[in-house]
């Protein structure tokens, strides 16, 4: 048995359960998108937290979302949303230092602007291009990773997706593009969730503090003997500073990086896939559609991401100015609600229905400009290897009548599948 499923189904099932992650981020919701649309079909932009205009209180956002004293809009419509990501000058992502992402994530490409950002993302860019994510990623990780999996249960006559397979695949593909072992990178995101769970408190730092350790032994390996991998690149990367000197990062800077990327790739890039494979298996006629064409992959892909995205990002005002008619003061936080805007019937028809053949629009399930999605092309390659491998292997998968019905839920941030459960023959 390989790493990467000596670990058992119950370990995945703890770490990567939606409810559990939904608690520690403002409480679930069953179905907020008819009140979104509701809001949607108002005004593209509301005065609030997303929560309070739905009619909750603001705390119900989740607690980095909803600090005290601070005046919040909420954009719900595509144009406006894309507006926001696209006017560097008047919305920066500040937002995140002072919702206190830092403090759980370190110094990153996601909490800075500017040429900052730029030359911060341009370090590692080389590494998330198309064409890396379908050699490099595919090749040398993706594709012998989701084959083992595969194997691993393909005599079972029932299994759960969620815990056996699209778990496993995210946290294991970046663990090993960054050169760790699977056990190191399980560690590493245990300790990471242990701190994210604990707000601000000393256990916080402490949790912190351990996941830094599993980091150090490698990243101190890899200064001393670089391999093609992430943290080797970043090991060895130079960083060129505001005034122009060439430094190398330093541990801490690695470290951050390490954080943003297992975060920002792993936990999302799970739920998408459940995501995708909830939409198929619900519509059995799109499926064997799919099934004998195979080029409908990778619109159905963005099609299941522009269906149910995650939900919501951040954006701070930078100087008093105007969104869609709506007056917005200097410091105020904006809350994105991509799943809104991806349904606004402005620019899909039937935004509400999953069709694989709908004409291709883009929406915003990756974000959009300077900080739009580092890792898309890695994760829709996690999606691609992982949907044909199934259904070459599997083509009469169904869902499991025995077991109880498959539903997606989650708080107003994340957003995914429960349990997956499959017949495979
Ligand atoms: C289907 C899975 C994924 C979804 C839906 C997703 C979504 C997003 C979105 C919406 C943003 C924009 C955030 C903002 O502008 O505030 C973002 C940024 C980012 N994502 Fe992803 N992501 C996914 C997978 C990944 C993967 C696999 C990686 C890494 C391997 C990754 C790394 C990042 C990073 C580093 C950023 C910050 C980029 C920057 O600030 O310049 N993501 N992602």
């Amino acid at each position: 048995m390989t790493e990467a499923i000596e670990f058992s189904d119950a370990d995945y099932a703890d770490i990567f359960q939606i409810e559990k992650i939904a608690a520690a981020g403002g409480g679930l919701f069953e179905d907020p998108y008819p009140i979104w649309a509701e809001l949607l079909a108002k005004a593209p932009v509301h005065k609030g937290t997303l929560a309070e205009c739905m009619g909750f209180p603001a705390e119900r956002t989740g607690e980095a979302f909803s600090v005290s004293g601070r005046t919040y809009y909420s954009v719900l419509g595509f144009a406006a949303a894309s507006d926001v990501f696209t006017r560097k000058n008047d919305f920066s992502n500040l937002a995140y230092v002072e919702m206190g992402v830092p403090d759980f994530l370190g110094d990153t490409m996601l909490t800075m602007d500017g040429l900052r950002h730029r030359k911060y993302r341009n370090l590692v860019q080389e590494y998330f291009q198309p064409d890396k994510a379908a050699n490099w990623w595919k090749g040398r990780v993706i594709e012998d990773l989701i084959d083992e999996l595969l194997t691993s249960f393909e005599s079972q006559e029932s299994v759960d997706l969620n815990s056996q397979l699209f778990a496993r695949v995210p946290l294991h593909t970046i663990t090993k593009g960054f050169g760790l072992t699977v056990s190191e990178g399980l560690e590493f995101h245990g300790h990471m969730l242990e701190s994210a769970q604990a707000g601000e408190s000393q256990k916080a730092l402490e949790a912190r503090g351990r996941a830094g350790l599993v980091l150090q032994n490698a990243i101190q390996d890899r200064q001393a003997r670089p391999r093609e991998d992430l943290i080797s690149q970043l090991a060895h990367a130079d960083l060129e500073e505001e005034d122009g000197k060439i430094r190398k990062l330093t541990v801490e800077e690695i470290e951050a990086f390490c954080r943003l990327i297992v975060f920002g790739g792993s936990d999302t890039t799970w739920r998408q896939m459940g995501i995708a494979l909830f939409a198929l298996l619900n519509h059995p006629e799109q499926l064997a559609d799919l099934i004998a064409d195979r080029s409908l992959m990778e619109t159905t892909i963005l099609e299941s991401a522009r269906w149910y995205p995650q939900p919501l990002f951040p954006r701070r005002v930078t100087r008093d100015t105007q969104l869609h008619g709506v007056e917005l003061p200097e410091g105020a936080h904006l809350q994105l609600c991509l799943a809104a805007a991806n349904r606004d019937p402005s620019r899909w028809n039937d935004p509400d229905s999953f069709d694989i053949h709908r004409p291709f629009r883009r929406s915003l399930a990756f974000g959009a400009g300077a900080h739009s999605c580092l890792g898309q092309h890695v994760a829709r390659m996690e999606l691609t290897v992982a949907l044909n491998a199934m259904f070459d292997r599997f083509p009469n998968m169904r869902w499991d009548p025995s077991k109880p019905p498959p539903y997606l839920t989650g708080s107003l941030i994340q957003r995914g599948p429960g349990e997956l459960h499959v017949l495979l023959h």
